[in-house]
């Protein structure tokens, strides 16, 4: 153990499903931590669009209340249960899948997590980029090589190519060995096309569809829209014979028709993918690329700013209103966390 853990802690909580400033920010008890499981004194904790979706309600979930939001969190080992080889008190450890699925959330001074969703943080990777990185970079690694099963060699469309997901999955994509057409903002352009993306389509333009279609004449192996905007029938008709479209934003979007001759006269395939489904051995191979992707190529999440862990109601609410371009990361201070 590292110092003395004290038997309460600040944390950001909600007692019921709902709105933003539904979020309390006070005392709670220390969680209890099993065998298996580590306490982690929290440094960070990053706020993700998946987040407002469980406290809202809008993604349905076990909560045990009063319920600790939050899913990702950078910190340091406080103690480790004596079934959790591999951890000792001090070390940096991060974590991406708390805070649904009955576990209780980061957004606290203390998060007990099991050890099999815990990872170690590497000295040369600063806390704030791997928090920031650790839901969008773990997505875009399972959508593109789980569950689009891309492969060297394949061409890959990836919408929103400047935003989190998004330019985590231009970066990983390209590293893979694949031809990647991403879609940004023209300013993002050269950000972009520096990730590795082969073409940078510009996502305002009116002949957006048809320049995704010069861009790849027989098609896309692999679809990944990360902007929630491209219509489903241009997807299914830009996709390549065997091609994959990986479906994992939209929620709430309102149902359209399935192009369902043009989808099955390629062998063609949609596959729905939601993180918080992922194994911890699927969680697990997504952390060891996150780490590649951060010390290995350019890609660096785009942080809109920091916040103390006492605003994070201020964050959801922020987020919820499209004011943040990036990810906000809440810090969290020793003593009593205001
Ligand atoms: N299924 C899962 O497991 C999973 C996991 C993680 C995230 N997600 C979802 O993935 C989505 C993206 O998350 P994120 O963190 O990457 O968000 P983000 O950083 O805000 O990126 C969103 C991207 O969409 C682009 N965009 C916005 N409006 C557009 C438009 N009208 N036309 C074309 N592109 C547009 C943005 O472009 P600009 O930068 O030019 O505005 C940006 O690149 C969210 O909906 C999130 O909930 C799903």
């Amino acid at each position: 153990m590292t110092g003395r853990v004290p038997e309460a802690m600040r944390a950001a909580y909600i007692d019921c499903v709902g709105p933003a400033d539904g979020i309390l920010y006070g005392e709670l008890p220390v969680p209890p931590v099993g065998p298996t499981d580590v306490l982690v004194r929290v440094d960070a904790v990053a706020v993700n669009p998946v987040d407002t979706f469980v406290r809202s309600g809008a993604y349905a979930t076990p909560l045990p209340f009063p319920f600790v939001v939050g899913r990702d969190l950078v910190g340091a080992v406080a103690m480790a249960g004596p079934g959790a080889p591999g951890f000792s008190p001090g070390q940096r450890v991060w974590c991406n899948s708390l805070g649904h699925a009955g576990r209780q959330g980061a957004c606290a001074q203390y998060a007990t997590v099991a050890a099999e969703r815990l990872y170690a943080a590497p000295p040369d990777i600063a806390g704030e980029h791997l928090v920031a990185a650790a839901h969008p970079a773990a997505s875009a690694w399972l959508a593109l090589f789980r569950h689009g099963r891309l492969r060297p060699g394949e061409t890959v469309y990836i919408g929103g190519g400047a935003g989190n997901v998004g330019g985590a999955a231009v970066a990983l994509a390209a590293r893979a060995g694949a031809r990647v057409v991403a879609t940004a903002r023209a300013e993002d352009a050269p950000w972009v096309r520096g990730l590795g993306a082969a073409e940078v389509l510009d996502h305002r333009s009116p002949d957006l569809v048809g320049q995704a279609r010069r861009a790849a004449p027989d098609g896309y192996d692999v679809h990944l829209d990360t902007s929630g905007r491209g219509a489903l029938a241009d997807a299914v008709d830009l996709l390549a014979h065997g091609g994959r479209l990986v479906a994992m934003v939209g929620l709430g979007r309102a149902a359209t028709e399935l192009p369902v001759g043009r989808l099955y006269t390629r062998d063609a395939s949609i596959v729905g993918f939601a993180i918080s489904n992922a194994t911890t051995a699927d969680l697990a191979a997504a952390a060891e690329g996150v780490v590649r992707l951060l010390g290995q190529t350019p890609w660096r999440p785009r942080v809109a700013g920091r916040l103390p862990l006492s605003m994070t109601a201020e964050a959801h609410r922020r987020l919820e209103a499209g004011e943040v371009r990036g990810r906000l990361v809440l810090t969290v201070a020793a003593g009593n966390g205001r």
